[in-house]
């Protein structure tokens, strides 16, 4: 398929016996932003985590079906690489607590990245400003991380992906411990980062997913019931479900 960054078939997944994700067929295109939206325990973040192997860290999982990332099937791609190239940004801000400087250039040190001390600092430069927290951060790079607001806390963790590269970006509800201001800068500067990633976010806001994204997934109870274009999905859905759920009728 052309332009799929992230592409599942018949993707299904068992926590032991409970299904959690039945005969998923998805698509997340290059350089757009994807939203998963559904209630409660439908299974987004479950999916979500799929696409960086997150859910092997828990026993009884089981998956069939496949996923391949950009044409590569996922379990052909080495885990720690997959890490690199599928970065993933989490609903609490989680800094390590180290110094600000220390954060950003722990994903070079730990993928074993070894630069001299000016190209590293060219890094750390330049993601900084990616997420526009250079001007502020500048002066204070040994300050610790977790003296930071929750927003620039959020976009330290955006910022310290950036610095290995990766090609897709997944967000697990990145903004709900933000306020709605914090929330909108965040919202921009996703928009402004998918000229260079593919984005996949997770978001229980549909206001969010209709401002930001480019294409909408909407999934109950482990299915994905409809995908297509973010505009299409909130004015004219094709599914029933999809019109009650967008409609507040339930969730
Ligand atoms: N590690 C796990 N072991 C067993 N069951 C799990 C595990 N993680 C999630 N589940 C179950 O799988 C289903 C989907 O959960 P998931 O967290 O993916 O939903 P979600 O759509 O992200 O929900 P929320 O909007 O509340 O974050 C739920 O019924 C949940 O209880
Ligand atoms: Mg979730």
């Amino acid at each position: 398929m052309i332009d799929c960054a992230i592409r599942t078939q018949n993707l299904n997944l068992f926590y032991g016996k409970f299904h959690a994700l039945k005969d998923v067929d998805f698509c997340v295109y290059k350089n757009k932003i994807t939203a998963l939206i559904g209630p409660s325990g439908c299974g987004k973040s479950t999916l979500l985590r799929c696409f960086n192997r997150m859910n092997d860290i828990y026993e009884e999982v089981k998956i069939t079906g496949e996923i391949k990332i950009f044409d590569q099937e996922i379990n052909n791609i080495d885990i720690i690489e997959l890490r690199k190239r599928v970065g993933m940004v989490f609903q609490r801000p989680n800094p390590f607590p180290f110094s600000v400087y220390d954060n950003m250039v722990y994903g070079l040190r730990i993928h074993g990245i070894k630069l001299k001390k000016s190209e590293e600092e060219e890094i750390v430069k330049s993601c900084l400003s990616s997420v526009l927290l250079w001007d502020d951060l500048k002066d204070k790079l040994h300050i610790s991380a977790l003296e930071l607001s929750e927003e620039m806390k959020q976009r330290l963790c955006i910022a310290r992906l950036l610095t290995i590269k990766p090609e897709i970006i997944l967000l697990d509800e990145p903004c709900s411990a933000l306020d709605p201001i914090a929330t909108m800068r965040i919202e921009e500067l996703m928009i402004e980062l998918k000229k260079d990633y593919t984005i996949l976010i997770v978001t229980h806001n549909m206001q969010q997913a209709a401002r930001v994204s480019d294409y909408t997934g909407f999934m109950l109870l482990g299915e994905l019931i409809e995908f297509g274009e973010t505009s299409q999905i909130f004015t004219s859905p094709k599914e029933i479900k999809t019109e009650e759920y967008i409609t507040g009728r339930f969730g």
